[in-house]
């Protein structure tokens, strides 16, 4: 097999050659022999999403402060909510990470999350993350200068009803240091399975879409 490591970076850096690399510095010069290393490479990476997510909600502990709970603990309540309401597992994981988003994209964490999702549940939840920051403003826009009505543009979208229950059933009434929520451990096999289905598969996706 093609030895992809540059000798030349071998005596400049402490590169370590055991690690298999392209030859291009220009995608255009790629070969196939560089593309199928990078495909091979990708597997085991997408291979580790789970863990990237997990560790991603982990850090949501450590996140926005002023709320008496921290997002972690926001985002288990409202997954813990889903599931004691019967949610199926695209719902409860969907509740789980719906602000992970909050850190890398304050502006518009909805959208991330929703874009994270997307690949692995039905359009319709994903559209509802994606969506849940503009229907959550109902609940406080009146205090910050935003519009509670923002989501009245989508009243006609089909999954309009959806978005409301879940920022009402589960999202804005999730800040309650009271409320016993199951730990990250309980949701983390559902997780798993979620972020291991093929992407964009369509029997999961659903035959409507992305809903966009
Ligand atoms: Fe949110
Ligand atoms: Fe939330």
């Amino acid at each position: 097999m093609t030895n992809y490591v540059d000798a030349s970076a071998l005596a400049h850096t402490s590169y370590d050659s055991s690690m298999k690399t392209v030859q291009f510095t220009q995608m255009r010069y790629g070969t196939k022999q560089d593309y199928d290393l990078l495909h091979e490479l990708e597997r085991g990476y997408v291979a580790e999403l789970p863990n990237r997510i997990l560790a991603g909600l982990r850090e949501l502990d450590g996140g926005l402060s002023g709320y008496q709970i921290t997002r972690l603990e926001h985002s288990l309540q409202a997954a813990t909510r889903a599931e004691r309401d019967g949610a199926d597992t695209d719902w409860i994981v969907a509740a789980l990470i719906h602000d992970i988003g909050d850190g890398l994209a304050p502006a518009n964490h909805a959208q991330m999350a929703g874009a994270i999702i997307q690949p692995y549940v039905r359009a319709e939840v994903a559209w509802v993350i994606k969506m849940h920051g503009v229907f959550q403003m109902h609940y406080f826009g009146k205090h910050t200068g935003q519009d509670p009505d923002a989501r009245e543009a989508y009243r006609e979208h089909p999954w309009f009803d959806s978005c409301e229950r879940f920022c009402e059933l589960w999202d804005e009434v999730s800040f309650d240091p009271a409320y016993k929520s199951l730990p990250l451990e309980h949701f983390e096999p559902a997780l798993r399975e979620v972020f291991s289905r093929a992407p964009f598969d369509p029997d999961v996706i659903g035959l409507t879409g992305t809903g966009d």
